[in-house]
């Protein structure tokens, strides 16, 4: 099989807008991805590409997710975009001697780059199979201190830990994650957390208080970590009314990807019907206030137009323009700029922490 440069695959990282340490850096270089996808993984034509391919290695040292598991067409388990792993660890602040605890075992190539990076980790993963791949592979790949353990994060093992990465889309934290950061004054969890139907990724100290890292758009979490839902589930386009122009765009030229996820993200701390919806001829998912019925409401696109449709069309726009003034108005403060409170909810018999205020600073 002919080699690739893991350089230039951490170039391509950097691309991402990554600011990647050196010790990062190198772990990105020196961990073999493939290892960690022996059975392959699938294309995004939905073909299979296996290790024998000629593209398989371009595709591994390609800056995007593999998807190494489909059940009945759904993503159930893959190895996320390198460029969005790298922005979580570095949120993480891993150092070496840390004990990290990780939600989402998947590949087990992330816990090998935590591993590389000088940490111990504890990884769980709820599907049987997939936390023996992980298991083996890390095995295969050489990479020491990693333990795999089969089971819902929501009550993982109960040891002490400096830090807790979760790489499944969650609505809320186990409250068990913050009381295994102890008094540890700087523990950290890092975790992609439902709003608006997407998942920005939080990072959330044990006073409860959070900031936003990025956007993100991972495969949701089984059992209590996703029980409740403050959102919408995403609209389905088979479902959806007809949406028609109601009022023009502002914007030219259209929102860059992350000023739009800022205004995406005020728009799910200023409306509690915010979520997303796929647009005929439009390659990114869009913003939509989805109507009670789930068959209209109206959608913001990235130039600032709005669509609308439905029975309560005109409610629906009227919100979504005002949401549209009220972020003008605010100086369109980036994801960065949020600070999200987190409280007790969903299941009583299994709580978790969700976001329950939002407060915008100056930076
Ligand atoms: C995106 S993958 C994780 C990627 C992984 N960190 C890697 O480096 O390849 C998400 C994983 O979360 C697992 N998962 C889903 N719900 C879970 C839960 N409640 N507890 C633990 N793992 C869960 C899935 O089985 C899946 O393997």
């Amino acid at each position: 099989m002919r080699s690739v440069s893991r350089e230039a695959f951490v170039e391509r990282i950097r691309q991402g807008d990554v600011a990647l340490s050196p010790e990062l850096a190198a772990a990105f270089a020196e961990v073999p991805r493939e290892v960690f996808v022996p059975d392959g993984f699938q294309r995004r034509d939905g073909s299979w590409a296996g290790p024998s391919d000629a593209d398989f290695l371009d595709l591994v040292y390609d800056d995007d997710v593999l998807v190494t598991k489909v059940d009945g067409g759904t993503p159930v388990s893959s190895s996320s975009q390198p460029s969005l792993m790298a922005l979580m660890i570095a949120a993480l602040d891993v150092r070496p001697g840390h004990t990290v605890l990780e939600i989402g075992a998947g590949t087990g190539y992330n816990a090998a780059l935590l591993a590389r990076l000088g940490a111990s980790v504890i990884s769980v993963d709820v599907q049987q199979d997939v936390a023996d791949r992980a298991r083996s592979a890390l095995a295969r790949a050489g990479a020491e201190g990693v333990r795999v353990v089969h089971g819902d994060g929501y009550a993982p093992p109960g040891v002490r830990v400096d830090r807790v990465i979760v790489t499944v889309g969650v609505a809320g934290l186990s409250p068990r994650w913050i009381e295994q950061l102890g008094d540890a004054p700087d523990g950290v969890v890092v975790a992609p957390v439902e709003h608006a139907g997407t998942h920005p990724v939080l990072r959330v100290t044990r006073d409860l208080r959070a900031r936003v890292v990025c956007p993100s758009g991972f495969m949701t979490a089984a059992g209590p970590l996703t029980a409740a839902h403050p959102f919408p589930a995403p609209a389905m386009p088979r479902t959806l009314t007809r949406l028609v122009p109601y009022a023009e765009g502002r914007f030219d030229p259209p929102l860059e990807p992350l000023a739009y996820r800022g205004l995406w993200y005020a728009a799910g701390v200023w409306h509690r019907r915010a979520t997303y919806a796929a647009v005929p001829r439009h390659e990114q998912n869009c913003l939509m206030l989805l109507d009670e019925e789930r068959t209209g409401g109206a959608i913001v696109l990235p130039d600032g137009s709005v669509l609308a449709g439905g029975g309560e069309a005109d409610r629906y726009a009227t919100d979504a323009l005002a949401i549209l003034d009220r972020w003008l108005e605010a100086g369109r403060p980036p994801l960065g700029a949020w600070r999200v409170g987190l409280g007790p909810g969903g299941d009583p018999d299994a709580p978790i922490l969700l976001p329950s205020s939002w407060e915008l600073t100056s930076g």
